[in-house]
């Protein structure tokens, strides 16, 4: 059974990223996992789940002294996945999010989290998108950075609502414009009791991990898929 206490206390939030350009044909799934992977015709998203797999186990495996490919992960009836703990005590909560060819997984104990990736596209039309998908409040807040830093802005306003709507899962159902609280709100741990931080990957991504804590400490490193494990 895992049993672990932190001693420095607060919450913690460890974040693993991997390139899924790496992953061989090696890597420890399940069988399970093997056969899902297969149902992704398309070999880049398929490598993505294969890497975002491969990171939830290896990180579970280390925590519990198991063999990765023996961790049982199921999926819920919004396609939020979440691993078979029984009888295990394991007190987690994960969240992946991948694009282009970075997978992130966020992880944090007893403390709901999400996390979102993308690929800044200097070409997307993206103020089109913010006025489709973005509250007033956030579009003003967009309109106040430098022509130049826009771009960039919008997706870090757009990956932190992705990790919300992740970790609440109301954000799924909802239309965007019903969401009650922006992100603009959310980076405010005061006001929401939540806390959002940028996930550092490659300096072509931006990324944002939002957990259910006032204060937390977030740790991330890069994990290398062509290692053993
Ligand atoms: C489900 C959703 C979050 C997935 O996002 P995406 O950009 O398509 O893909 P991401 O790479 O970010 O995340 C994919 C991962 O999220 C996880 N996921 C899928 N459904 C999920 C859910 N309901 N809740 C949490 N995580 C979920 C899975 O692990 C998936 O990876 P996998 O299939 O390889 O295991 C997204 O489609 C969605 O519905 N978003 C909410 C819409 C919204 O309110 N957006 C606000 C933005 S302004």
């Amino acid at each position: 059974m895992y049993d672990e206490s932190d001693s420095r206390g607060g919450a913690l939030c460890e974040i693993l990223w991997a390139d899924s350009q790496e992953f061989g044909s090696k890597q420890s799934l399940s069988a399970e996992d093997q056969e899902l992977a297969r149902t992704f015709l398309f070999q880049p998203r398929r490598r993505q789940f294969e890497t975002g797999r491969t990171l939830v186990r290896r990180f579970f495996s280390q925590k519990l002294g198991l063999s990765p490919e023996n961790l049982r992960i199921a999926v819920d009836a919004t396609g939020k996945p979440f691993l078979l703990a029984e009888g295990l005590g394991l007190p987690y909560q994960f969240s992946i999010a991948h694009s282009g060819r970075i997978v992130v997984c966020a992880f944090s104990k007893d403390i709901r989290l999400g996390v979102d990736i993308e690929r800044v596209r200097r070409s997307y039309d993206w103020l089109r998108t913010a006025c489709a998908v973005l509250t007033a409040d956030e579009i003003n807040t967009l309109l106040a950075y430098s022509p130049s830093r826009r771009a960039r802005a919008f997706y870090k306003l757009w990956t932190k609502n992705e990790a919300l709507a992740k970790a609440t899962r109301t954000g799924i159902s909802q239309t965007v414009r019903s969401r009650r609280k922006s992100a603009v709100e959310v980076g405010k741990p005061d006001v929401s009791g939540w806390t959002s931080a940028p996930v550092k990957t490659r300096s072509s991504y931006v990324g944002t991990v939002v957990v259910e804590s006032v204060t937390c400490r977030f740790e991330t490193r890069q994990e290398h898929l062509t290692s053993n494990t």
